[in-house]
């Protein structure tokens, strides 16, 4: 079969790596790709947003499947589209991304529905909203309704601060469009977990459990960014933590979807925050996370296109989903100056010694095939994951791949993973 892939990304280049170990698939096309993903794939210069020309090439290839990986073109409506030319395709439908595309649905949603989350209101006046600051208690958290790279979040201590976000969102359009609506809500305290499903619309079965670095410096210290590293399986989420976001979030979100008419078939990504109070829901993205993807999808043992084909059938409830009793860490390597500028150009070396590695991976986030070899061409130039018998090994195999791929401006933080030392000392 013919499988097309959408994005570019190091999440889109684990989607090819799991999708290229599947019997079923002979052929993968990636729009538009990237170097690394150009390895295993044919990558065709179509962006992410260009739907007629996205469902003009999978009609002209007889593809089989097309897989979105990215927020955008969900929330924009590219499945419907696809679909509607009668293309078999894998992510959900626009009147159900908007679990991920506005972040007051989600909440209303959530509020209706009884599923844990901070407490918060909706606005779509400027005055309204600050006016309620007035009599808030700080830290308080802005957000813009919309998809904003996942920098449409504001944590504000004081006052003063709150009322400039609320200005930068709704009037300076910091964000765009996203933030013609925000959410502000009550700022909680404890420590996130991701856990990432695949949903059939009625079913849903959860992978294992990961956790992200958003900070750029060591220390959760600097700006946020769109990961620099992430450790799977999370020491946080335990089993008494499963069993309560069963109970009370997991289903509980898919059913009210299908309620509301907006059945959600594709991957559910739970961004938890385990509080004192138990767990509750940070957001909802409607695909796989990155970097989450790049240390989940090496320990999935099933055949993704099975379980892919299963959502969209809708029969997910006979799928039995297995992950590898191991650990994996994934470092990403970045740009020296990263997430603010950076300059890239810079030739990459050291690539080829993952090749049969087993239990390695580079996945490409920033990479640019050219005459010279592979360059860097982005803030997130490279996802380095490896795997091993627990966390401390995977870091520690992790850590020393980062040493085999050398570039000028090469950055990275040294501390991914840590906090699973914190968590045995507990
Ligand atoms: P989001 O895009 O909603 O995941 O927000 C980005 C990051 O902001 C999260 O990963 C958290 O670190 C932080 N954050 C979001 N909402 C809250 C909240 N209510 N309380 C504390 N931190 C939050
Ligand atoms: N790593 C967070 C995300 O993919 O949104």
């Amino acid at each position: 079969m013919k499988v097309l892939i959408v994005g570019s990304g190091g999440r889109e280049h684990a989607i090819a790596a799991s999708v290229a170990k599947s019997k079923e698939v002979d052929q993968i096309y990636c729009a538009p790709g990237n170097a690394g993903i150009g390895q295993i794939a044919e990558c065709v210069p179509i962006g992410a947003m260009e739907f007629d020309k996205i469902v003009a090439f999978a009609k002209e290839k007889a593809v089989d499947l097309t897989i979105v990986g990215m927020d955008d073109p969900l929330v924009g409506g590219l499945i419907d589209q696809l679909e509607a030319a009668g293309l078999r395709a894998f992510g959900p439908r626009k009147n159900a991304a908007i679990l991920e595309g506005s972040k007051a649905f989600s909440k209303d949603l959530m509020k209706k529905y009884h599923i844990p989350t901070a407490a918060y209101e909706n606005f779509d006046n400027y005055e309204e909203a600050l006016a309620y600051l007035e009599k808030a208690q700080f830290p308080i958290v802005l957000k813009a309704d919309g998809l904003a790279l996942g920098k449409g979040v504001l944590i504000c201590n004081t006052l003063e601060e709150a009322k400039d976000g609320v200005k930068s969102i709704m009037l300076d359009k910091q964000f765009g469009s996203a933030g013609n609506r925000m959410v502000i809500e009550e700022f909680m305290v404890g420590r996130e977990v991701s856990v990432l499903s695949f949903v059939d619309g009625k079913t849903i079965k959860t992978m294992t459990s990961a956790q992200d670095h958003k900070r750029a410096k060591d220390g959760d210290q600097g700006l946020n960014t769109g990961g620099m590293g992430t450790f799977s399986p999370s020491p946080f989420y335990t089993k008494e933590v499963d069993d309560f976001c069963k109970e009370h979030i997991y289903q509980a979100t898919v059913d009210a979807m299908a309620a509301e008419g907006r059945e959600f078939k594709g991957i559910i990504f739970f961004g938890l925050m385990l509080t004192d109070k138990g767990p509750k829901v940070l957001e909802y993205n409607a695909r796989f996370g990155d970097p989450e993807a790049q240390v989940v999808l090496p320990r999935m043992k099933n055949d993704l296109i099975e379980v892919v084909n299963a959502c969209i059938d809708g029969t997910l409830d006979q799928v039995d989903l297995q992950f590898e009793d191991n650990a994996a860490v994934c470092v990403v390597l970045a740009s020296e100056g990263y997430p603010v500028s950076y300059e890239k150009g810079f030739l990459i070396e050291g690539l080829d010694a993952f090749q049969d590695k087993e239990g390695y991976y580079v996945f490409h986030a920033g990479t640019k095939q050219t005459e010279a070899g592979i360059v860097t061409n982005g803030g997130r130039v490279l996802g380095v994951t490896a795997k091993g018998a627990d966390l401390k090994e995977a870091r520690d195999n992790a850590y020393k791949a980062t040493e085999w791929i050398s570039f000028e401006n090469k950055y990275m933080r040294s501390d991914i993973g840590k906090a699973i030392d914190e968590a045995k000392e507990n």
